[in-house]
């Protein structure tokens, strides 16, 4: 499809939003691996999910959609079926990372593979600490297709050092370890995201994090005690807070078009996850938090958010980890800001869906955004408004959203090509823009003629 957004309409209105994404691969595939049937409100149904739900599929666990409402029997640790081809992960680096640690988990045998784009990354960061837990998993170059013999377990524990502040790696080695004949603690650069811990402790894990240093740099470490027996995992009973980095883009969206006013109910604001939020109200952005009652350990709010001028930032550091799916919606944000911001320390951006920093500033360029790429980040030179224009979101869909956003309140129209592309972490994207008085039109890609 191609998507044209039209500006001039200011957003305003009430709304609530699909569950979260990384909530709902993790509540999916660890109730397939507790004893017994898990319930899973706001679960978030779009493409990566669905990938998800068919590998579990392809392992015999059953599962129910009703709505929204997963329904999964878990069969514990070990219960996964010897599957009878390759898992297809589709584009989802999460559902392959995950299932990889729970496959590990289980002993179970099997080839996990995906897209084109899921081929490109990087996937040695899980198959050397994997080896070092004695699983039986090797590569093709360091990337997908990875094959998983029989591993013999109690898998090894100990100390797992990852170089990269990953919490799809933590969560893989997390998930391992459920089935280690020892303690195992994951220590990472940054503290990555930690609904897993959270998630793994609500169902009767004993974990814990803590912030410690080495070598005069922090570092951050996860301790996890294996479960008793493969039973021992307590079915999940939950309704999952609004995706964070779907509201992401509406914040900036209501934020940048002039005569806006918005607020989304049920938002998950856990801190690991809320660094744009940080930087937004450092910018002066107009937004207010109003805390509700926590859902499963996981912090809950409403944010109401004006339009308001934004100045530039700089960003760096941990703060990179805690906004890493953000960098999109965040250079939108810094292109209608009045003066430079600067982004460094994000060289991670470029082994995401697509590379983010090559092709963020490649499609802001074509919409009259002055910009420079670096190494590790990039620098935006705002000047309070865009010109408009058409853009590729090079098969990524935070790519994709974040230049519609763009187009609500640019000069000309925006055209997003390919904009299908959002239906993996946000098919309700356009319907949701629309509620809120944007002017959205989608119409088929044109087919090169073959005359
Ligand atoms: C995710 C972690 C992040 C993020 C991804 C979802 C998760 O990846 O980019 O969209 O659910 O754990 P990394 O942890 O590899 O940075």
């Amino acid at each position: 499809m191609t998507l044209t957004i039209l500006p001039g309409h200011s957003l305003s209105g009430v709304i609530s939003l699909p569950g979260d994404k990384s909530l709902s691969h993790r509540a999916a595939l660890f109730a397939s691996l507790a004893a017994g049937r898990s319930q899973i409100e706001n679960f978030l149904v779009s493409g990566v999910t669905t990938r998800l739900l068919e590998a579990l599929t392809s392992l015999g666990i059953f599962w129910k959609l009703d709505g929204t409402t997963l329904t999964v029997e878990g069969r514990g640790l070990g219960g996964y079926s010897i599957p009878f081809a390759p898992i297809n992960c589709g584009n989802s680096a999460s559902t392959l990372r995950f299932l990889s640690g729970a496959l590990a988990a289980s002993g179970t045998p099997a080839v996990l593979d995906g897209s084109k784009g899921l081929r490109r990354r990087p996937m040695d960061r899980i198959i050397v600490p994997l080896q070092q837990m004695g699983v039986n998993v090797k590569g093709t170059a360091g990337c997908a297709p990875l094959s998983m013999g029989v591993s013999h377990l109690p898998l090894k524990g100990g100390i797992i050092n990852t170089p990269v502040s990953s919490a799809q790696v933590k969560t893989c080695l997390l998930l391992a370890g459920l089935s280690a004949g020892e303690p195992v603690t994951i220590i990472e650069p940054g503290f990555s995201r930690d609904h897993t811990e959270r998630m793994l402790a609500g169902m009767g894990v004993t974990i814990n994090s803590e912030k410690t240093s080495a070598n005069g740099s922090a570092q951050y470490q996860t301790h996890l005690i294996p479960p008793a027996t493969r039973y021992s995992l307590k079915p999940l009973t939950m309704s999952l807070p609004g995706d964070f980095s779907s509201a992401a883009f509406l914040i900036v969206a209501a934020v940048i078009t002039p005569g806006s006013e918005i607020t989304l109910q049920n938002i998950g604001l856990n801190a690991t996850r809320t660094g744009l939020l940080d930087v937004l109200l450092s910018m002066g952005a107009s937004i207010q938090i109003a805390a509700r009652p926590s859902r499963n350990g996981e912090p809950v709010g409403d944010l109401t958010i004006r339009h308001c001028p934004l100045k530039g930032v700089d960003i760096s550091g941990e703060q990179v980890v805690r906004m890493i799916d953000e960098f999109p919606i965040f250079a939108i944000a810094a292109a209608f800001a009045s003066g430079t911001s600067t982004v460094r320390d994000a060289s991670e951006l470029r082994l995401k869906e697509s590379d983010r920093i090559s092709g963020l500033c490649a499609e802001l360029k074509a919409i009259g955004v002055s910009v420079d790429e670096t190494v590790d980040g990039f620098s935006i030179h705002g000047k309070g408004a865009i010109q408009g224009g058409t853009v590729d979101p090079h098969g990524d869909h935070r790519l994709a959203m974040s230049l519609a956003v763009a187009g609500l309140a640019s000069q000309q129209p925006i055209t997003v090509l390919n904009s299908e592309i959002m239906q993996e972490s946000f098919p309700e994207f356009t319907d949701v823009i629309t509620r809120l008085g944007g002017a959205l039109e989608d119409t088929p890609n044109l087919e090169p003629s073959h005359a």
